[in-house]
């Protein structure tokens, strides 16, 4: 009997399990249960009377049946793992007999089939009839080959039908969970559908590929010179083939479905390789690549990672420090965006170097893959970008991911209302929060259909074939971003495109589109472009970020007897209110080796440890420094004095609300502050240690990490994955300055 209220205790929670096929999966399901002391009884069934001498020898079973009836004879559940083919008929013979209340499940590779023999036989799918899989397995196979920890960490999905018992459901459920597996439900079709196309076209792949290859009469002589390439194809080959001959016959359709995608795509390779088009051939291969790498992070992670701490990646930061050396911060996050987004809007093919290899650059590099466009890299900081041109651009094949990244969607949005496909942008849940109409409201000004969620909030529904005219437009906030996303819809807009700010932003689009020899005109806080020009391609280098910098130089002013230099930092003027801020402050910050570099002022700047004093941070100062204050608050922190900032309200709608979320941090640190409506107000004073929040947002973490030079214990700072949107090698060039902040140690 099944005591469902008992299902987190202990105790046995199951009489009878009884386990029709002893192979390897049956077998493993049997020998974990057994040993997990869930069920007071395992028993066996199977037709081979060795395997049965072998399931109880080896402790896999505590006794078998060779009698299917006999077995089933007062079974709670019954764990079907016969050969798949072989289920309709052991269906019928199970149908024909009293189960009572006994749960039946199954193992097979594919769902469609065994529900429907489970229809046939039964008359009606049994509602205790839940349907799963495990996705796992081994070379080896039988009985002899039972391992409990078999399913641990390995996906098991169970197919439930809306007429299953939710109480049977939640019995098989717990008993996967029970042999460590990580259990998921999905409709029976879709898990057809993926299991086509991830595990059984592969292995149909590898097998026929071996078999062509193996019955040319020169076979010999090839498989001689077979080396890596085809080895790691086809190790799968080594499959067996009755279990296989079996998944195809079971999931015939999902296959076949997934098999024609794959040969009108294998068609275009050849046609592509027939035809001499590299370009073609340059875009499969560079997007099969990046697409493999994410593949295999994404299995990575699975593989080591704990489902309670997944998202918790914790920087532990050790009290004190004093920095020196000379370190190059990476690529400015601002220019490595537009970088991808105008190369592949140019004609000819665009060289980018000291590109960021971040993610948030990372997800608009994918976005414009992701719409044809063939791009190499980054390897190094080095991208070649195969720009396709202003009207070049094709629909991606499904929503555009985008990450933690505003940048990416903002910008993007102004593109891609111009295009003449629809498009969807995504984002993570920090993004997914995130204002949009911003720019969707002056879009649609211009033309544009739209759609938001509430609040115009991302997901961002952008449909396609809409001509847009010309806008000018006065921007109620300060903000690059909208500049720059009408200024992009504005290349493709009918007549002219006009955009005035309140207060001076970074100016980077205008400075790129001007490189790439595209007329802007710019009067006073004004930029207008107009449509019927192109884009010409170019060579970019991207100066290190003053936004990573500000880390450092507020690191370097607060820590006593610190000289650092931070080499090659872009000065665009339109991004140095952190160096005026942090000087009117009573920093040491000098400019070295002042020069320009493709459109852009660079400069090493060398900072020194100094006095810092609070201040009334000047309001036009905000938008120069508006992705520096978390770091500035530090700087505040460490002051003497009262620093008091207003005219920032932008801040509370950044990758966090920087406003509070800083505020909460500082105050558990024992800093005296006090958040406003627009700003802050902080007095300087001693920090202490203790826990913080980075809330998903890189600046927060960072921040905190330069924090501990001056408290008086360590800071354990939470929620710091995201530090890799911007600043991927932050933890290594802080350990070669002198910063002792290190990721803490997985327990
Ligand atoms: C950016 C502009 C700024 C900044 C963001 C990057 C850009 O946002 O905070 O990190 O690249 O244009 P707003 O323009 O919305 O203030």
């Amino acid at each position: 009997m099944v005591d469902v209220t008992a299902l987190q205790s202990a105790e046995p929670v199951i009489g009878r399990l009884v386990v029709v096929g002893l192979g390897l999966i049956g077998g493993s399901f049997a020998k974990g249960l057994r040993e997990s002391g869930l069920c007071r009884e395992v028993v066996g069934v199977d037709l081979d009377p060795q395997s049965r001498k072998l399931a109880v020898e080896l402790g896999v079973v505590d006794r078998c049946e060779e009698d299917l009836a006999a077995a089933c004879q007062g079974a709670d559940v019954i764990q079907l793992a016969v050969p798949i083919l072989a289920m309709e008929k052991l269906l019928g013979r199970l149908a024909a007999m009293d189960l009572g209340q006994a749960i039946l499940t199954d193992v097979g590779s594919a769902k469609g089939n065994v529900v429907r023999a489970a229809a046939e036989a039964f008359g009606g799918m049994p509602p205790r009839f839940v349907p799963g899989h495990p996705i796992a397995g081994s070379e080896q196979s039988g009985v002899e080959a039972s391992n409990s920890e078999l399913f641990r960490r390995h996906k098991v999905i169970l197919t439930p039908l809306d007429q299953t018992e939710p109480a049977a459901l939640s019995v098989v459920d717990r008993l996967w969970r029970e042999l460590g597996a990580d259990v998921e439900h999905m409709q029976v079709e879709r898990h057809d559908e993926v299991l086509a196309a991830t595990s059984h076209l592969p292995h149909l792949l590898a097998f026929g590929l071996v078999d062509s290859l193996a019955k040319r009469n020169e076979n010999l002589e090839i498989f001689r010179y077979a080396a890596g390439g085809f080895r790691d194809f086809t190790r799968i080959a080594g499959s067996d083939p009755v279990m296989w001959h079996d998944i195809f016959l079971a999931n015939r359709e999902a296959v076949l479905r997934t098999l024609d995608t794959f040969r009108s795509d294998l068609d275009a390779l050849r046609d592509a390789v027939d035809a001499g088009d590299g370009h073609q051939l340059l875009g499969v291969f560079t997007r099969a690549r990046v697409a493999r790498e994410h593949f295999s992070k994404i299995l990575a992670r699975r593989a080591y990672v704990d489902a309670m701490n997944s998202n918790d990646l914790i920087f532990l930061a050790q009290p004190g420090g004093r920095l020196s050396g000379r370190i190059r911060v990476p690529g400015d996050k601002s220019i490595s965006h537009r970088s991808i987004m105008l190369g592949s809007l140019a004609e000819g093919v665009t060289e980018v170097e000291g590109f960021l290899e971040g993610e948030d650059a990372l997800a608009t590099l994918q976005a414009f893959r992701d719409m044809g466009v063939v791009i190499e890299g980054p390897h190094h900081g080095r991208v070649t970008i195969h720009g396709v041109g202003l009207h070049g651009l094709k629909p991606a094949p499904g929503p555009i991911y985008l990450g933690n990244s505003g940048t990416s969607m903002r910008l993007l949005s102004g593109l891609l209302a111009a295009q003449d496909f629809d498009s969807t942008l995504t984002g993570d849940a920090s993004l997914s929060k995130r204002p949009m109409n911003r720019v969707a409201n002056p879009l649609r000004e211009m033309g544009a259909v739209i759609e938001t969620a509430a609040e115009g909030r991302p997901p961002m529904i952008i449909r396609g074939g809409n001509k847009l005219k010309g806008l000018t437009y006065t921007m109620p906030m300060a903000s690059a971003q909208v500049k720059s996303c009408l200024l992009l819809a504005g290349l493709y807009a009918e007549g002219k495109t006009t955009v005035t700010e309140p207060a001076p932003t970074r100016d980077h689009t205008e400075r790129m589109l001007r490189g790439f020899g595209y007329p802007v005109s710019i009067d006073g806080a004004t930029a207008s472009v107009e449509s019927g020009n192109k884009l010409t391609a170019t060579h970019i280098e991207v100066p290190g970020d003053i936004s990573s910098s500000a880390f450092f130089l507020v690191a370097a002013s607060i820590a006593e007897g610190s000289e650092l230099v931070l080499e090659h930092v872009g000065i665009n003027p339109t991004r140095t209110g952190v160096i005026d801020i942090l000087r009117l402050m009573g920093a040491d910050i000098t400019l070295e080796n002042q020069r320009e570099v493709g459109g852009e002022p660079v400069a090493d700047l060398r900072v020194r440890a100094a006095k810092l004093k609070g201040i009334e941070i000047p309001e036009e100062l905000v938008p120069l420094a508006i992705d520096e204050f978390p770091v500035l608050f530090v700087a505040a922190a460490c002051a003497q004095g009262r620093t008091v900032l207003t005219g920032a309200e932008e801040l509370r709608v950044k990758e966090s609300d920087r406003i509070q979320v800083m505020a909460d941090g500082l105050l558990a640190l024992g800093v005296k502050c006090e958040p406003t409506p627009d700003g802050i107000i902080i007095d300087g004073g001693q920090i202490g240690g203790g826990e913080v929040h980075g809330h998903g947002d890189h600046r927060i973490a960072m921040a905190f990490s330069v924090a501990s030079l001056r408290a008086s214990a360590p800071i354990r700072i939470h929620d710091c994955a995201n530090v890799a949107t911007s600043f991927p090698n932050f933890l290594a060039l802080c350990a070669q300055v002198g910063i002792r902040v290190a990721q803490e140690a997985e327990s």
